[in-house]
């Protein structure tokens, strides 16, 4: 899937349709799913070839006594090749610092995982006018000598105020913030990682918005919550990114 990004992210739930019959339906789609945890392996043997396996989360920690945790490296033992870090339910409700979180980050890259890292303002950080410099921010936080490493990061510029709200950011606003997530990367990152870091957008994407969302082309894709758990919704937005990165 070289560049364009289309990840579900499940959450704590599974679609209703059930797991197989979401899978299937992702034949000829190139997309990506994280499933919870005990999942990972069954979605790993019954997903098609082109749909890429990840996690939603990996512990801040190589291995040893923390219990509840499951590591970067059992992650790619059982099959997958990202991890989402920083999702913004993993700062907020459980309290991930950027500290914490750029650890994840560089145990991600040392087990050979491609990370998702996200970032986001919330909404007093919008109303005052600062969600360029708190997601720039949040990059440089992450700027951890094994990206020096990496092969590829993805970016997930996911505002809080549009996660699962139904309310989500226009594509003037994501075009605007790409561009200055772009500009953090250059100065924080290796030059080279940062020139190729995909970024992706992610808050309330659905098959109504997606077309907006894309227009102005600043974006390589989306993080989806809700619509990812119906295969009818996922597979509009494949066919949406499809039809758009087809012509340009
Ligand atoms: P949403 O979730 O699409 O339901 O807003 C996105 C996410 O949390 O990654």
């Amino acid at each position: 899937m070289p560049n364009r990004y289309l990840i579900a992210n499940w959450k704590m739930n599974l679609p209703p349709e059930g797991m197989d019959a979401f899978l299937g339906a992702m034949e000829d789609a190139d997309v990506a799913v994280a499933p919870p945890y005990v999942y990972l392996k069954d979605v790993v043997t019954s997903a098609p070839k082109n749909v890429l396996v990840g996690a939603q989360n990996c512990a801040d920690q190589k291995s040893g006594a923390f219990t509840g945790e499951v590591s970067a490296d059992m992650l790619r033992d059982c099959g997958a090749r990202f991890v989402i870090v920083g999702h913004s339910e993993r700062r907020n409700v459980y309290g991930e610092s950027d500290a914490l979180i750029a650890r994840k980050l560089a145990l991600a890259i040392d087990a050979g995982l491609m990370p998702v890292l996200c970032i986001g303002e919330n909404q007093a950080q919008r109303d005052g006018g600062y969600a360029t410099a708190f997601c720039s921010d949040q990059l440089r936080a992450a700027a951890v000598p094994q990206l020096a490493n990496a092969s590829e990061v993805v970016i997930a510029y996911e505002p809080v105020w549009a996660i699962g709200t139904g309310r989500n950011a226009t594509g003037e606003m994501v075009a605007e913030i790409a561009a200055a997530i772009r500009d953090a990367l250059g100065r924080f990152w290796p030059a080279d990682l940062a020139r190729r870091a995909p970024v992706l957008y992610g808050g309330s994407v659905t098959p109504d918005n997606v077309d907006d969302l894309l227009a102005r082309g600043e974006i390589d894709g989306f993080l989806v919550g809700g619509a990812s758990l119906d295969s009818k919704k996922f597979l509009a937005l494949a066919g949406a990114m499809k039809t758009r990165f087809a012509t340009q």
